[in-house]
């Protein structure tokens, strides 16, 4: 019998990719070659489509080469745009407008006094750009055992989220804090800055995962809402991430009676489609 394949009502790129890809390739035809800091998105398919336009990416400011550059979708500290300023002839600032918000949150918060909490993952470029803007009073952390550690406590804690975060999560963050540090004479100040392109991406993936028995999540291992979709989605379902079609030859499809397909917000639309058709084939 053939199985039910049914796609999420979102998928494809997120309204930052899409932006973030339209600057750099109207960029391209004005300026010839770009280097980007970082992943444009963290999607090697796009990756290897914008090198064709001449787009490059480096690691790091000093693999730079050439006198126009960009800043990702992701976006960069204050520091780091700074010195790109001063180092480029040309900089471009694809920086979504979502991860905008998140800096001006934090920046505005440790203006005002707070010691500023990312709900996020340290290591990840938007929240090393966001701490940036924290002005040096920001951490990053994933659950409050960090509280513990802050000696004295802090009178202001501004906690804001990472773009990309599970909002449940954050919720129950959120309530964390105010558990731990409702008695300790603290202002708390908290503020929702998950993307709203996300949260619906991850309400559709997760009605989508109640309904199937294998969800595929369709999108890059280096992505972190590729892999927070993944997670939402295994709370409901068994969930795999593929990166492409091919990916499917890994998966065992017997017996699977309804399967459903989601993506992560730097895939390509394209890039599920041929994860369909090709599913249409094997399941
Ligand atoms: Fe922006 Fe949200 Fe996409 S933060 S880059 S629209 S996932």
């Amino acid at each position: 019998m053939m199985a039910h394949i049914e796609r999420a009502a979102t998928t494809g790129f997120c309204f930052g990719v899409k932006r973030a890809i339209d600057i750099l390739t109207k960029a391209a035809v004005e300026h010839g070659r770009i280097v980007t800091l970082g992943a444009i998105v963290h999607n090697r398919q796009v990756t290897e489509k914008m090198a064709h336009l001449g787009i490059a990416v480096a690691p790091n400011l000093d693999a730079i080469h050439g006198d126009v550059a960009a800043i990702g979708s992701h976006g960069v500290s204050p520091q780091v745009e700074a010195e790109m300023k001063s180092r480029f002839r040309v900089l471009i600032d694809t920086t979504c407008p979502f991860v905008h918000r998140a800096q001006s949150t934090a920046k505005q918060m440790a203006a005002a006094g707070f010691k500023v909490i990312i709900f996020g993952e340290a290591d990840h470029a938007e929240v090393i750009g966001i701490l940036g803007h924290a002005q040096g009073k920001g951490i990053a952390a994933m659950d409050t055992g960090f509280i513990a550690e802050l000696q004295p406590l802090p009178r202001k804690v501004g906690v804001l989220s990472q773009t990309t975060q599970i909002r449940s999560r954050f919720v129950a963050f959120g309530k964390d804090m105010v558990g731990s540090l409702l008695d300790k004479d603290v202002e708390l100040r908290l503020a929702d800055t998950i993307c709203h392109d996300m949260s619906d991406r991850q309400e559709a993936a997760l009605e989508l995962a109640r309904k199937v028995d294998l969800v595929l999540v369709v999108g890059s291992r280096t992505s972190a809402n590729t892999n927070h979709l993944v997670d939402l989605c295994s709370t409901a379902t068994n969930s795999r991430l593929i990166e492409t079609a091919d990916g499917l030859e890994r998966i065992p499809l017997e017996g699977l009676q309804r399967i459903g397909v989601t993506s992560g917000a730097s895939t390509a639309d394209e890039t599920v489609d041929a994860v369909i058709e090709r599913l249409k084939k094997l399941a």
